[in-house]
């Protein structure tokens, strides 16, 4: 349920995927983003626009009167924007970022109050999101951070989520797995597809069907395949066919070899 009467000054850092669906989520429960930074001009007024609020290129603009700056800037930012961010901001501002296998720890030199808001789903700019369903991690340096993080978390999504920088180091991991590996899976199936002129909208259902299951299934049970039912010689055909692909070829060694060692003891 959301907390109306809580509307605590965001400032928000970054016009990226995150950003852009961070934003209009917090603009969506009635919390104003106060002001947008970002490096480039066009992807902050865009963003800006679009949520009302001002923005600006330049770190020594940055309103000094937040009460709460969320980074959501590429990983390997976080740490020396952090550091620029720390001339312009009082010294007791609180700053969080939206990274899930980052350490919260980066933004300890820089501020003392530092936490992380992690929203556990893949964004796209152009790709909408049910806010309702998706997890938000959370951690912060302090408990009373913690507290208000929690509130801002719970006016994103009720699934909120006390998760320490060890922990969610191994959930990230864990995602890479469940989204970044088989998405590009799909990529690769695409790719055959259409080397042999064939549609993608034929794997579509499959997939879809796959990510149903294991909504109420352990994916473990789920596995089909030649691979787990042991059939040598399917598997020997298509490693003929990859033999126009070696990278794949491999990929799929790998994987088969994997997927057997998992499931034939
Ligand atoms: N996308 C996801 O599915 C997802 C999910 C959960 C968490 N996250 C985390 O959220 C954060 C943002 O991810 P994203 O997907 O929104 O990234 P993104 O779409 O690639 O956007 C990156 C943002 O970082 C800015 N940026 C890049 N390099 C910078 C630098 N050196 N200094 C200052 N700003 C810089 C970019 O500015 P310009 O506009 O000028 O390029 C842009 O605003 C990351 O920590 C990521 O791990 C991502």
């Amino acid at each position: 349920m959301r907390e109306s009467a809580f509307s605590p000054k965001i400032i928000l850092i970054g016009a990226g995927n995150v950003a852009w669906h961070l934003g209009h989520r917090l603009r969506e429960v009635g919390i104003d983003v106060v002001q947008v930074v970002n490096r480039s001009a066009e992807h902050g007024r865009a963003l800006a626009g679009s949520l009302g609020a001002d923005w600006t290129v330049d770190s020594s603009s940055i309103s000094r009167k937040g009460e709460l700056y969320i980074l959501a800037i590429r990983d390997d930012a976080i740490a020396s924007l952090a550091q620029e961010l720390k001339n312009f901001l009082p010294e007791n501002a609180l700053v969080v970022h939206t990274s899930g296998g980052t350490p919260g720890a980066v933004l300890s030199a820089s501020f003392r109050r530092h936490g992380v808001l992690y929203p556990l789903q893949s964004f796209s700019r152009e790709q909408q999101v049910v806010w309702e369903d998706i997890p938000v991690c959370i951690d912060a340096s302090t408990e009373a951070d913690l507290q208000f993080l929690e509130k801002v978390a719970r006016n994103l999504s009720p699934k909120v989520f006390k998760v320490t920088d060890d922990a969610r180091a191994i959930v990230h991991v864990a995602a890479v797995f469940a989204n970044n590996f088989p998405n590009f899976l799909f990529s690769v199936s695409e790719l055959i597809l259409e080397n042999e002129r064939l549609p993608f909208d034929l794997l579509r259902p499959l997939i879809l069907e796959t990510a149903r299951k294991v909504q109420t299934r352990s994916p473990a049970s789920m596995q089909t395949g030649p691979a787990v039912r042991g059939d040598d010689a399917t598997i020997a055909r298509h490693q003929q066919y990859l033999e126009r692909y070696p990278e794949l070829a491999e990929l799929y060694r790998t994987l088969t070899l994997s997927i057997k060692s998992r499931h034939q003891k």
